[in-house]
């Protein structure tokens, strides 16, 4: 396994360009698959999890052709045979199970594995399940394995009200009833920036579905789908995550270029509140840091509210203004493998509930840390580029999921972060 290794204090100078979104693609991918012939993805990032999830839909017999100097993927299910995800690759990335959505809208039934449990603490999938049995789908449970069919061609529909809203169970369903639903109708679906790119593809294909961008979305069965071209969205969280990065340092000057800023939602208003100097001109934000950042407490919401995919990285930043905040997490109650280790990194953060109390301004001094969920890893890697001596971050393996280059990115805007085998 690998490790970072990470000398600070430094400041991000220059620019960074965002890529592609993880949590964007992964769904675009699954819809591909209901097509009748290949679909061509562009912006598509080299991360794990792209090629994890391209070996699950190998499995079924699609062909998948990852052209990766260009990001580009190329996806032709025409000879999809095989209806099953398997345990061993689903178990690896908890978006395979889209594969289920994927399977039954294009061929009726699928053999999915149920996704095993997050880093922090089980992950359930019973909105996908309970949304797609009041669509008409049958579905069983056997050794581990989710087996779903549908009678006939096609399920009568109706609706179903997540709660909570949830991305995951909105892409399912909206990728199952594409083909297969007369009418089905989701409510309080999420309205994600990765939800509304996914139906803006499957309307592209020829697919019919009412309320995108909103929390009710209506979708009418369309016998034929077909292959698209699709550009992925660049991610917002790597958007976001640089940015509280940039701010952490009171002499850093970053520009990040690439940038969807409208899909940040209410991030940016939060972020002005810091007192960094913040400019958005078009897919280009600046953020110009200095030593007098204020202390701004958060609570993450559904989009277009504060992300919870931003959560550690806010409280990490926190460590580094004078006084006191508090970061809460609405979304996923223990969400804070981070603090023991920022702790020990000479952090002062307290967990109640699921809210980080942060008193700060802490000097942090270099440790070895590790932590076991993305962004909560990235997290360590910020706080090692501003903690005094040297930081080593273990499991780097978590990055490599979700931010693609990053230590090239970053070393490139003045970091100092070598990338070692632990042994
Ligand atoms: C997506 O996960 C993202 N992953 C997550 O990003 C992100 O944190 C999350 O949405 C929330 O924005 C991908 O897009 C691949 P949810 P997802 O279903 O779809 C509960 C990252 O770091 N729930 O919206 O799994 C759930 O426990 C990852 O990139 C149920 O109760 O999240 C949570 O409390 C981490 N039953 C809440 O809903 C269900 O059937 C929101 O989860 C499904 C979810």
């Amino acid at each position: 396994m690998d490790k970072f290794v990470i000398k600070g204090p430094t400041p991000l100078k220059g620019k960074i360009a965002v890529s592609g979104s993880k949590n964007a693609a992964l769904p675009l991918m699954a819809a591909s698959l209901l097509a009748d012939g290949p679909s061509t993805l562009h912006l598509i990032p080299k991360l794990r999890d792209i090629y994890t999830f391209n070996n699950v839909i190998r499995v079924t017999g699609t062909k998948v052709n990852f052209l990766e100097e260009e990001n580009k993927l190329v996806i032709d299910p025409t000879h999809l045979s095989h209806v099953e995800a398997p345990y061993d690759l689903v178990r690896k990335m908890r978006a395979s199970f889209y594969m289920l959505g994927a399977l039954l809208g294009r061929m009726g039934k699928a053999r999915v594995s149920l996704p095993g449990g997050c880093a922090w603490g089980p992950r359930p999938v019973d909105l996908h399940l309970k949304g797609m049995e009041a669509m008409g789908i049958n579905i069983d449970l056997e050794e581990g394995y989710v087996v779903a069919s549908i009678d006939g061609d096609e399920v009568e529909g109706g609706e179903y009200t997540l709660d909570p809203s949830s991305v995951g169970a909105t892409i399912n369903l909206v990728i199952a009833a594409a083909k297969r639903a007369r009418k089905f109708t989701i409510k309080n679906a999420a309205k994600e920036p990765d939800v509304v790119l996914l139906c803006n593809m499957l309307v592209k294909m020829g697919a019919n579905i009412d309320g995108i961008g909103t929390n009710t979305l209506t979708i009418r069965k369309a016998d034929n789908l077909k292959g698209v071209e699709m550009s992925n969205d660049p991610d917002r969280i790597e958007t976001g995550t640089y940015m509280i990065a940039a701010a952490m340092h009171p002499e850093s000057d970053l520009t990040l270029t690439g940038c969807k800023p409208e899909d940040l939602g209410t991030f940016p208003k939060h972020f002005k509140k810091l007192g960094v100097d913040l400019s958005i001109d078009g897919s280009t934000i600046r953020i110009k840091s200095n030593d007098n950042i204020k202390p701004v407490s958060v609570e993450t919401e559904v989009y277009p509210g504060f992300p919870t995919d931003l959560q550690a990285q806010w409280a990490t930043l926190m460590t580094q203004v004078n006084g006191k905040s508090k970061v809460t997490d609405t979304i996923y109650f223990d969400r804070f493998s981070y603090v023991p280790e920022l702790n020990r990194l000479g952090a002062n953060l307290d967990v109640e509930k699921n809210s980080v109390s942060i008193e700060g301004k802490t000097e942090l001094s270099g440790a070895s840390v590790m932590s076991t969920d993305l962004r909560a890893s990235v997290s360590l890697v910020m706080a090692g580029m501003v903690a005094e001596g040297t930081t080593e971050v273990l499991r780097i393996y978590h990055l490599d999921r979700g931010y693609e280059n990053l230590e090239k990115k970053l070393n490139a805007a003045g970091a100092s972060i070598k990338r070692m085998s632990e042994e």
